[in-house]
């Protein structure tokens, strides 16, 4: 088990070597563009229309919940940076960039060089993502974590077919009713932890607890609710789309703090361009070695926890069983980050030492 251990944290290691370039200005892609207040996306009375199918106003949406949620994170940090939040925009970012946001099936020119900012609604990623972008805008609207809690919001529909999205607070609440209470459950979280006593570390324990509960319930909705997208992508792109997928239980169970810094590290080495049926990781000739060691771990990953029928999963969960240790999680992760010299002798014994405290 140890072995398998080693072998997981050293593939992770060689990761961080080298970073592709997922930020303008240390911010997420077109994050200055983005209407960064609500009366800009307000067309004129109390209900507000948003328009998740172009880019700018779905960035919009992530800048909104970072500015209104920013009081509530002191615990995470002096910089505004430390924000978990930033790992969502960040992610948006590298799914424009990779050519994610376009119309896999070619029926339109959305997302092309002539229709740059649109996002398409027949592309799978760009459907996972209203799940942890519209939703989670959506309980913070009905928190009043954003606005005052009168304003009304409606979703515009996409162009291509409506089907399966929902498109107001009441219509997402009655189709994802759990969805709904997680993400609510994370603002009010976000709320009563930022009057409490407690110390720092347990702050920070409890809002990123709800904070990845949320997210693991909206990955969990849309691997469901996107599964017939997945038909327009190559079995490689498919494969890779559900190893990411996969990979976010591991980084959920360290409750894993998505700054602006950490979550470049992770995001870089993603593919940079969606896989083509004759791609075969790790030798795809126009990748960046990052890139290809990332595909060969994310295969290697799922290789072995069904080698393992499914335990991979489990003993790290185990590792991370209490809020001490999943600071400690959190700071190993750090720590191989930063620096991969980090002994791996040194995190066996931390890891071994966590493992016993539990
Ligand atoms: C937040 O506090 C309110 C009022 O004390 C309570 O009703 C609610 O259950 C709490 N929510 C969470 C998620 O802690
Ligand atoms: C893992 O590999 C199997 C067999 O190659 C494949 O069918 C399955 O979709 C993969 N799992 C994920 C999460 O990609
Ligand atoms: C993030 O990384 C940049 C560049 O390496 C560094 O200057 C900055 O201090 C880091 N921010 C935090 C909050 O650690």
């Amino acid at each position: 088990m140890h072995f398998i251990w080693i072998v997981f944290l050293l593939q992770l290691v060689a990761l961080r070597a080298n970073a592709a370039v997922i930020t303008e200005n240390g911010l997420p892609i077109l994050w200055d563009q983005a209407p960064g207040q609500l009366s800009v996306l307000a067309q004129g009375n109390s209900v507000i229309t948003i328009n998740p199918w172009n880019y700018l106003q779905r960035m919009s949406l992530y800048r909104i919940l970072v500015d209104s949620t920013n009081q509530y994170m002191a615990s995470m940090g002096p910089e505004a940076t430390e924000s978990p939040l930033w790992g969502l925009p960040l992610q948006l970012g590298w799914k424009l960039r990779s050519g994610r946001l376009i119309d896999p099936t070619g029926a339109t020119k959305c997302g092309y060089e002539e229709d740059p900012m649109c996002i398409s609604a027949n592309s799978w990623w760009a459907c996972v993502n209203i799940y942890i972008s519209v939703i989670p805008f959506l309980a913070a609207v009905d928190e009043a974590v954003i606005g005052d809690g009168l304003i009304q919001f409606q979703v515009q529909a996409p162009a291509e077919s409506a089907e399966g999205y929902c498109l107001s607070l009441l219509s997402c609440s009655t189709e994802h009713p759990l969805l709904m209470t997680k993400w609510k459950e994370f603002f009010q979280t976000l709320k009563n932890v930022s009057t409490s006593e407690i110390s720092d570390l347990e702050k920070r324990d409890q809002i990123l607890g709800a904070y990845w509960a949320g997210q693991q319930q909206s990955l969990h909705t849309a691997s469901s609710s996107c599964q017939a997208k997945m038909s327009s992508y190559s079995s490689p792109e498919v494969s890779f789309a559900n190893n990411w997928i996969k990979s976010a239980d591991y980084v959920a169970a360290t409750y894993f703090q998505s700054s602006i810094n950490n979550s470049v590290l992770f995001l870089s080495p993603l593919p940079s361009r969606v896989l083509k049926e004759w791609d075969s990781p790790p030798n795809i000739a126009d990748l960046s070695t990052e890139e290809n060691h990332a595909l060969y771990m994310f295969d290697w990953m799922n290789r072995t926890d069904r080698f393992l029928m499914g335990s991979l999963l489990k003993m790290w969960r185990s590792a991370m069983c209490s809020d001490k240790s999943r600071e400690k999680g959190r700071e190993l992760l750090n720590d191989l980050v930063i620096n991969p010299k980090f002994a791996a002798s040194t995190f066996f014994s931390i890891l071994k030492e966590m493992i016993q405290s539990c």
